[in-house]
């Protein structure tokens, strides 16, 4: 605080400095600075498409990233780069540059899928029943290439970067548990990128506000009384009252929610029943609410408990709801920063040129990289990796999902481009 003349005249310098200084720091970031990184990057080719290689041959599931993690700090380990570890069992944090203000993050995540691979190729998975099927081996390792490109830079950097390796991107919230064991630290903005096989490699898309929806899952028991079914007058039937439910959960979304704001409720299963001539005592079914607003998902799961009790009570059975907190946790609306869609278009246009840079589309699928947004200003975006040469053609968690690997040097740089413009242009986090 500037109280006296004297300091204000300090102040008034230090701005300046401060402006040169960002001045100067601007002008680095040219084509010679694109070229060099890109060129970098490409260099690494070879040791990039190793990692992933052997990432993708041994999947592992949520919270069971043992290995991938070993092979994470094993490298960094190589590339003489520190790191925390263990954060939420697997995760690790890395930690280049000059270990002051201003931080900033960059995140991948770590886990594969319960899939069994249906692409025939060298390096296929070779653990039954567990696939990389969302492309997170890429994710994991284009962060590494990232953290050699950053460290080869490390005198360069104005502040630090956290490079977040995370278990249990999958349905396990991972990025909550690696939150409350302090993953972020100091970090003021972070960025994190999914793979995207409907736009073509060496592209990447960004969309400003929200991108990817809340989401959770519901389980549902309707408790009746089972009896034959030529007397249904001796029992309580469940069958009528979860079919009544069903279809009155359809109403919300068309009757409920704002049509500018999206919604989804799907039913994805109905179990009950064994015989022709027998009414069951239960009746199970469940499925899966989304919205474009974390908002609206609380309003859609609140809604959903009193319809299915409401439903249930009419037809004189009992419901239980129960929201699946503990397998499936709710995930956040992923809602990307303003100012940062900004710094992702400049950095991606400088980096890949401008016509490679799109504007990305919405999806009512979800990502736990929310969980980061909640607490700080966050961006995710998508890169490129769609390639009818090599068949990278298939949509994520398919058998066939396939990765073109030229996207991994693209990514690395792309990552540490964010994270190193950032700390460029955001020195006045430093001076407090
Ligand atoms: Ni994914």
């Amino acid at each position: 605080m500037a109280r006296q003349p004297r300091n204000g005249a300090l102040l008034a310098a230090l701005l300046f400095l401060a402006a040169s200084l960002l001045a100067a720091a601007h002008g680095r970031y040219d084509r010679a600075y694109a070229d060099e990184l890109l060129g970098s990057a490409k260099r690494d080719q070879p040791w990039l498409t190793s990692v992933r290689r052997r990432i993708h041959e041994y999947p592992e599931l949520r919270f069971e990233e043992h290995n991938t993690s070993a092979l994470v700090r094993a490298e960094l380990d190589r590339l003489g780069i520190p790191y925390s570890y263990p954060l939420a069992g697997t995760g690790v944090v890395a930690v280049v540059g000059s270990g002051s203000r201003p931080v900033v993050a960059l995140r991948a995540d770590m886990d594969a899928l319960p899939l069994q691979e249906l692409v025939e190729w060298e390096h296929k998975s070779k653990i039954d029943g567990k696939m990389h099927a969302c492309g997170h081996d890429a994710h994991t390792t284009m962060l590494l290439g990232a953290a050699k490109l950053l460290n080869q830079r490390k005198d360069e950097l104005k502040g630090t970067v956290r490079l977040i390796f995370q278990p249990a991107e999958e349905g396990g919230a991972g990025a909550s548990h690696m939150i409350k064991e302090g993953a972020l630290g100091d970090a003021e903005a972070i960025f994190a990128m999914h793979n995207d096989y409907t736009t073509p490699t060496g592209t990447i898309s960004s969309l400003s506000g929200p991108n990817l929806a809340a989401v959770c899952m519901f389980k549902v028991k309707i408790e009746g009384k089972g009896g034959h079914a030529a007397a249904p007058h001796n029992s309580v039937d469940p069958v009528l009252a979860a079919s009544f439910a069903i279809l009155a959960l359809q109403q919300l979304v068309s009757r409920e929610a704002d049509p500018l704001l999206s919604q989804v409720l799907s039913v994805t299963y109905v179990r009950g029943g064994s015989g022709l001539n027998i009414i069951p005592p239960v009746v199970e079914f469940g499925g899966t609410l989304r919205s474009l607003t974390t908002e609206g998902l609380q309003q859609l799961r609140r809604r959903l408990i009193e319809v299915i009790e409401g439903q249930a009570a009419v037809h004189r059975c009992k419901a239980y709801v129960d929201m699946n907190d503990d397998e499936n946790p709710a995930y956040p609306a992923v809602v990307n920063d303003e100012t940062l869609t900004l710094h992702v278009e400049r950095v991606g246009r400088l980096l890949l040129g401008p016509e490679n840079v799109r504007v990305g589309k919405k999806v009512m699928a979800g990502e736990d990289f929310s969980f980061y947004q909640e607490r700080i200003p966050g961006f995710m975006l998508s890169i490129g990796i769609g390639n009818e040469d090599v068949g990278s053609v298939h949509s994520p968690h398919s058998p066939y999902f396939f990765l073109d690997e030229d996207v991994l040097p693209i990514g690395a740089a792309v990552h540490a481009a964010l994270a190193e413009v950032y700390l460029s242009e955001h020195q006045h986090s430093s001076v407090q």
